[in-house]
């Protein structure tokens, strides 16, 4: 497909060899299907903060402490500098909560670098190689439900111990990876608070 204006720097700088496909757009993100050299992988480019509701943006915020007291100051104020820093600490909430979570085990995209407001990392797919469907999407029988609501509770564990709160983990924001449903990955978001 023709390169969308907020991937074309990505494409310049050689992170990104070809955008294949859109996968969805949301109220706050685009999620693009990518071929990076031999692998295909998935580009999640966030939309602007003019673009979002700034009442979500506050309601994000809370509880997210900054050490930076200059930034702090800055993103209180709402200055064009303190914009900027909200803007990037928005972003890097999900990056973060990211690498946390894959090194304390759970399964969860491998994240690839977050360049100029997209994020960067694997693609989730089915058994034949199919984007992976959501929770939602498919139908499981008992036995299945009870199997990975155990598998569940084990990351929501895990991620307490390390400090993560899934401020939005619900049927759309977890992809099945695999046919016989052994395997789920969780989409985090910028929900995450720690
Ligand atoms: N790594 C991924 N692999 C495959 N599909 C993905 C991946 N990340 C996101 N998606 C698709 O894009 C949708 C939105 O992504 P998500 O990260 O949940 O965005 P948002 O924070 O806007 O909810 C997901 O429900 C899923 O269908
Ligand atoms: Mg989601």
């Amino acid at each position: 497909m023709k390169t969308p204006i907020r991937l074309q720097p990505l494409v310049d700088d050689g992170l990104i060899d070809e955008v294949i496909s859109q996968l969805m757009s949301g109220k706050e993100a685009t999620v693009y299907m990518i071929r990076c050299g031999d692998a295909i992988r998935c580009a999640k480019v966030y939309k602007e903060a003019t673009k979002r509701s700034f009442k979500k943006a506050a309601q994000y915020q809370e509880g997210r402490k900054t050490k930076n007291s200059r930034r702090g100051r800055a993103m209180e104020k709402g200055s064009k500098y303190g914009r900027e820093e909200q803007e990037k600490a928005w972003q890097n909430a999900e990056v973060d909560a990211l690498y946390q979570c894959a090194a304390a085990k759970i399964r969860v995209p491998v994240p690839y670098g977050c360049f100029d407001g997209v994020l960067l990392m694997e693609l989730i797919t089915d058994a034949n190689g199919d984007v992976a469907p959501r929770l939602n999407d498919v139908n499981l029988t008992h036995a299945q439900a009870m199997s990975q609501h155990h598998t569940m509770m084990g990351y929501i564990v895990r991620m307490l111990c390390t400090g993560i709160v899934h401020g939005d983990l619900s049927e759309f924001n977890v992809l099945v990876d695999s046919h016989d449903f052994s395997d789920h990955r969780l989409t985090t978001s910028r929900r995450c608070i720690r």
